[in-house]
């Protein structure tokens, strides 16, 4: 299991995004193609989306006493679909049917819903509108979803079915007579306002605070407001984690870790971007069990 060892210093503000080379983007878009050809999407869907290869992660989250009301609670957790030539419509069958059973109370989504533009994920919305939590759907957008600045798109498409886009904004739900809150940012690479303050406004008065961030280095921003966990993606858990592809990827592959009170949980994600395949790494769908303390109960 990769863990991660540093996050890089971030103080709030946009990160300057990476950029490759036009050569380099001719490259990808031509191995992209030639697995296209080759069938990488129905490769992808049968090797890693599969009812029976499909990653389930378990974790249990410690609650606060003050939170203990919350005890069982269930937040599902899923991210990177990234929608396109490998995943698309029907692709996330199994997703759908997991979710159907376990009837989370809550579904997460961290982002990267496309992988070239916002047409990619319109044939996967009404998948996407069976992937909700019995109690609330909060999302937010990953640093792929704002391509022409079209991401207002997929929230006009979901939002009337009750997803919460979180951008810089928060949600809170009471259960069991104890306050749950769920702050979100805008994506720290392409977001144009990425204000972790203002995400954390309305939350002063919850018992709990889930913040979600597509990339992990929002993640100690939040963690100094001493939220209970910090929900990211985007790294794909380095996807193809092999020494001469790292450093195409994102930083920060690690599932968990923890920043003083704060847990940091990366998901691999859904989807891939640039090859259908994955090593060490497998497609996930994270159940996050929030668990009171013995004593707090
Ligand atoms: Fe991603
Ligand atoms: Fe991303």
């Amino acid at each position: 299991m990769l863990e991660v060892v540093s996050f890089e210093p971030y103080t709030g503000g946009v990160i300057a995004p990476r950029r490759f080379s036009r050569f380099r983007l001719a490259v990808f878009a031509t191995i992209e193609r030639i697995c296209v050809l080759l069938g990488g999407r129905h490769f992808y869907r049968w090797r890693y989306l599969s009812p029976k290869r499909l990653g389930v992660r378990e974790i249990v989250l410690p609650l606060p006493a003050r939170a203990a009301a919350l005890d069982g609670f269930v937040i599902a957790h899923l991210s990177d679909i990234h929608a396109g030539p490998f995943l698309a419509k029907g692709d996330l069958g199994a997703v759908v049917d997991l979710l159907a059973e376990r009837r989370p109370e809550v579904v997460c989504w961290t982002g990267d819903y496309v992988t070239h533009g916002i047409h990619n994920v319109q044939p996967v919305i009404p998948d996407l509108r069976k992937c909700m939590g019995e109690l609330g759907t909060f999302a937010v957008f990953g640093n792929h979803d704002y391509k022409k600045r079209r991401e207002w798109e997929m929230s006009a498409a979901l939002e009337p079915d009750g997803w919460i886009f979180l951008r810089n904004s928060s949600h809170q739900l009471e259960v069991n007579g104890a306050t749950i809150a769920f702050a979100g940012i805008e994506d720290p690479e392409e977001g144009k306002v990425v204000d972790v303050d203002a995400a954390m406004e309305g939350t002063r008065s919850a018992d709990l605070v889930i913040a979600l961030s597509h990339g992990p280095r929002g993640a100690p921003a939040f963690a100094e407001h001493g939220v209970a966990a910090v929900l990211s993606g985007h790294t794909h858990g380095s996807q193809v984690d092999l020494p001469f592809l790292r450093d195409l990827g994102p930083a920060h592959p690690g599932l968990r870790v923890e920043l003083g009170g704060t847990t940091v949980l990366v998901s691999r994600g859904l989807g891939v971007v640039g090859l259908p395949l994955r090593t060490g790494a497998p497609a996930e769908v994270s159940f996050i069990t929030l668990r009171a303390e013995p004593s707090a109960g």
